[in-house]
């Protein structure tokens, strides 16, 4: 340890929730991806990613369903701890999955103890202000950092109807606005924009001490979050404006995937070399 906010393993400074906060202070951003998997996640952390978020998306990349409700903490808890296995110095977060935290405070604080016990994450996630206000204040109490998420909320999707830009009303800018000082003063160590008017997210990371993750909230946040299989271009069918494409990588596989099944079909492979 070099001092109580920043921990040593080895030569690798561990990013902490304090850590976090610092950058916020230097006006250092953030850089986060999600991950699911160890071999991602170690990739990612060796790359020097400050924040790795085991995200319920892993219900759409992953397991191939059209939203983030089906997915069970059991299956979050698997990826998690995949994860976690993989990561020195990231700071792992863990979303809490639909059903596990809303309407029960109780419930939440065992389904977040049961993700802080079995996969070793630092913190949890989990969507909304004030509707789950009890759950916050009760995760908090036992000792577990909570990372709020506001704004297009993917486990509210029926609710909403639609993946389109929120808080455009000014009732719902207010009540964000609200939802992202409710959630700090009841300790949040950081809260995640998705898809709302970069004004709204700049003035909201203003007004708060707390670091702001945006996706699809524009640059003047804290930092930016992307799904791993949309920015390396795995996933195709997802396109909205705001992802940027740093790579092709389903075509790269398939390059590769057709490229063995020809050399297996011709016996090019294995050759001479290739074996005992
Ligand atoms: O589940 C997820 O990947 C997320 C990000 C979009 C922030 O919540």
């Amino acid at each position: 340890m070099t001092d109580n906010k920043i921990s040593n393993f080895g030569n690798v400074t561990k990013v902490t929730t304090h850590v976090l906060h610092e950058m916020k202070l230097k006006n250092e951003k953030i850089a986060m991806l999600t991950a699911y998997d160890y071999s991602m996640a170690r990739l990612l952390d060796t790359a020097g990613i400050d924040v790795i978020l085991v995200g319920d998306s892993a219900s759409n990349v992953m397991a191939g369903h059209t939203s983030t409700l089906p997915i069970t903490l059991n299956e979050m808890i698997y990826h998690g701890s995949s994860v976690v296995r993989a990561v020195n110095r990231a700071l792992v977060v863990v979303d809490m999955p639909f059903g596990t935290y809303q309407g029960n405070s109780k419930e939440a604080l065992n389904s977040a103890i049961r993700i802080m016990k079995e996969t070793g994450a630092d913190a949890v996630k989990l969507e909304g202000g004030s509707e789950v206000r009890e759950s916050v204040e009760r995760i908090l109490s036992a000792g577990i950092p909570i990372m709020g998420h506001l704004g297009l909320t993917p486990q509210s999707i029926h609710k909403f109807g639609t993946y389109v830009v929120r808080a455009t009303e000014e009732s719902e800018a207010n009540k964000l606005v609200e939802d992202a000082h409710l959630l700090e003063e009841a300790g949040c160590f950081a809260i995640v924009l998705e898809k709302i008017p970069a004004k709204l997210a700049t003035s909201v990371a203003a007004a708060v001490k707390i670091p702001i993750i945006g996706i699809g909230a524009g640059p003047g946040v804290d930092g930016q979050v992307l799904v791993l299989h949309d920015m390396l271009g795995i996933t195709q069918e997802f396109s909205p404006r705001f992802l940027r494409r740093y790579n092709n990588l389903s075509e790269e596989i398939m390059g590769s995937v057709s490229a063995y099944i020809h050399d297996v079909k011709s016996v090019d492979f294995p050759n001479n070399k290739e074996q005992y």
